[in-house]
């Protein structure tokens, strides 16, 4: 995404009085920075807390054959939200450090038992200006790539603060999720699988996050080339059982040589 576009606000969104997305087209690029310029989650914090609350623990936390002992790591939680799962990894014995770009998330995390646990805010599509140069063992990301706009971005901030051998462990909504009645699939419907843009409906699931905030599509090759491309190498995949894809779980390892 060029840097030169200009930034758009939020409110240029068009918008039911509930605050729900109105509109079902979100195509120009311009809008597509909404993401890259603000803290989309701000304005949800205290809705998103609260829906999250009623859910079992997140997908990682359900799945720790994704991960070795946690006891004596250092890891960080990328796009941490109001620190869900950095409280799980902190519960078996890591020192975990939790960035997000929604301050109002943040303050949530902060507020919870925060013990061995340190949160930063940052973008973590940028250089990682707030790391203090000690590699991590481990991140982890859970259900938060659809909501961040440059993946290359990401995975690059992910690759370079990793020790070589470190894993990265995340999930995400099935970009193969062909929809069902709970919500939308993956991709736009107005546009097909191969549209990788972030989009926002009227038609989300009224209770659920995309109808506020949208989510970024994109394709699952894109996904799997982009790891490749950070030199993170796939490592086992899983997806959850369900009636039709919904998530998809991986752990990659960073590679040895970077040079290989
Ligand atoms: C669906 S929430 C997931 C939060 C948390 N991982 C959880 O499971 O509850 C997506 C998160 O991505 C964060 N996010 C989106 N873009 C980001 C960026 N560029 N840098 C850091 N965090 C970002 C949002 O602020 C939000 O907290």
């Amino acid at each position: 995404m060029s840097a030169s576009l200009p930034a758009v606000s939020r409110s240029e969104i068009p918008r039911n009085a509930d605050g729900s997305a109105a509109g079902s087209t979100v195509t120009p690029d311009s809008l597509v920075l909404v993401a890259r310029t603000l803290a989309r989650y701000d304005e949800f914090a205290e809705w998103y807390e609260q829906w999250t609350s009623g859910f079992g623990p997140p997908l990682i936390s359900a799945h720790p054959e994704l991960m070795p002992p946690l006891a004596g790591l250092r890891l960080l939680d990328l796009a941490c939200g109001h620190g869900r799962l950095s409280r799980d990894l902190a519960r078996a014995g890591a020192t975990v450090v939790g960035v997000d770009f929604s301050g109002a998330l943040l303050d949530k995390a902060r507020t919870r038992d925060s013990a061995d646990i340190d949160y930063v805010q940052a973008d973590v599509t940028r250089a990682p200006h707030w790391w203090d140069g000690h590699p991590f063992d481990g991140c982890t990301c859970e259900l938060a790539l659809m909501d961040i706009d440059d993946l290359s971005g990401t995975l690059a901030t992910v690759a370079t603060v990793l020790r070589p051998g470190g894993w990265f462990v995340a999930s995400i909504v099935h970009p193969c999720f062909p929809g069902n009645d709970n919500g939308l699939s993956s991709w736009p419907s107005d546009r097909g699988y191969d549209a990788e843009v972030w989009w926002i409906s009227p038609d989300h699931n009224p209770n659920g996050a995309r109808i506020r905030v949208g989510a970024t599509h994109r394709k699952l090759a894109t996904y799997l080339n982009g790891l490749l491309d950070a030199g993170l190498e796939l490592e086992r995949i899983i997806e959850p059982a369900a009636p039709i894809p919904t998530f998809l779980l991986w752990r990659c390892r960073r590679r040895w040589d970077d040079n290989a």
